[in-house]
């Protein structure tokens, strides 16, 4: 309704929302199955969330899939883990661009093993159109490095502000804010996830882990951040706001 809009324009933008998916291996180890099927199972529901995202209201999705500090692991789940984001980007282009799903990802491209970041390319190209959802896809990513670099390409660039430099940091001019953040797997932490996008992203924390993750669990998700009251310093529920002149 046109009303409610206008009331409540926060929530009737299209969001966005980060998902830190943990919870792969303890999943796997606890039901006698090698970590890497939990690493399967894992994708199995970045299909069901990806797909379920738009109809829930969410415009922009950043999925934490690799951290910068995953590569201390063991070798062999590294190089498995690597392995499946290489069978993602080669089979799952077709479903992205029938559901209008652009994708990008973000973090480091220079450390991935051959191949696979000419096919990120190649993905980011194929997919650019989609305009349902913006998905965004965490790779060797670390928040810390993103600001660390941003900082270095202003360096001498005359004072910014915050607006320009996100900018710098996201590479995406006009990226909105995280809105929220949801952990799965009871581990309460960010792990050096979307730091400064997430400044004011309300915090959802779940016992359950990544690969039985469900739609159902996304709006639950939803629906709490819904029901709370985001000041942003304010003292009524409102958008980041412009500080007045005295
Ligand atoms: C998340 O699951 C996937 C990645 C970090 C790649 P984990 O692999 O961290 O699963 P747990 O935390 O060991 O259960
Ligand atoms: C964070 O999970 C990274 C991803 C989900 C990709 P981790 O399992 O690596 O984080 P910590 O080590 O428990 O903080
Ligand atoms: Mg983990």
């Amino acid at each position: 309704m046109q009303s409610n809009v206008a009331l409540k324009p926060i929530a009737a933008a299209r969001l966005h929302v980060g998902i830190i998916m943990d919870g792969n291996g303890r999943w796997a180890t606890r039901r006698g199955l090698s970590r890497l099927r939990g690493h399967e199972a894992g994708v199995e529901a970045i299909r069901r969330i990806v797909e379920a995202a738009p109809d829930q209201g969410v415009g922009t999705l950043t999925l934490y899939a690799f951290s910068s500090d995953n590569w201390r692991r063991p070798k062999a789940e590294v190089t498995a883990l690597m392995g499946l984001l290489r069978f993602y980007l080669a089979n799952e282009i077709a479903a992205l661009v029938r559901n209008g799903v652009r994708l990008t990802v973000i973090g480091r491209r220079d450390r991935l093993p051959d191949g696979i970041a000419a096919a990120i390319t190649r993905a980011e190209a194929e997919t650019a159109d989609g305009a349902t959802l913006h998905l965004r896809i965490a790779i060797d990513y670390s928040a810390r490095d993103a600001i660390l670099n941003a900082a270095a390409r202003a360096a001498g660039a005359g004072p910014l502000d915050r607006e320009a430099f996100a900018d710098l940091i996201t590479g995406e001019p006009g990226l909105r804010d995280v809105d929220l953040i949801i952990r799965t797997s009871g581990e309460k932490r960010l792990s050096d996830f979307l730091l400064w996008e997430g400044a004011y992203a309300e915090l959802h924390f779940t016992e359950r882990m990544w690969p039985e993750f469900e739609a159902d669990d996304l709006a639950d998700a939803l629906a709490s951040f819904h029901r709370r009251e985001r000041r942003f310093g304010g003292l009524t529920a409102s958008a980041p706001a412009e500080v007045p002149t005295f």
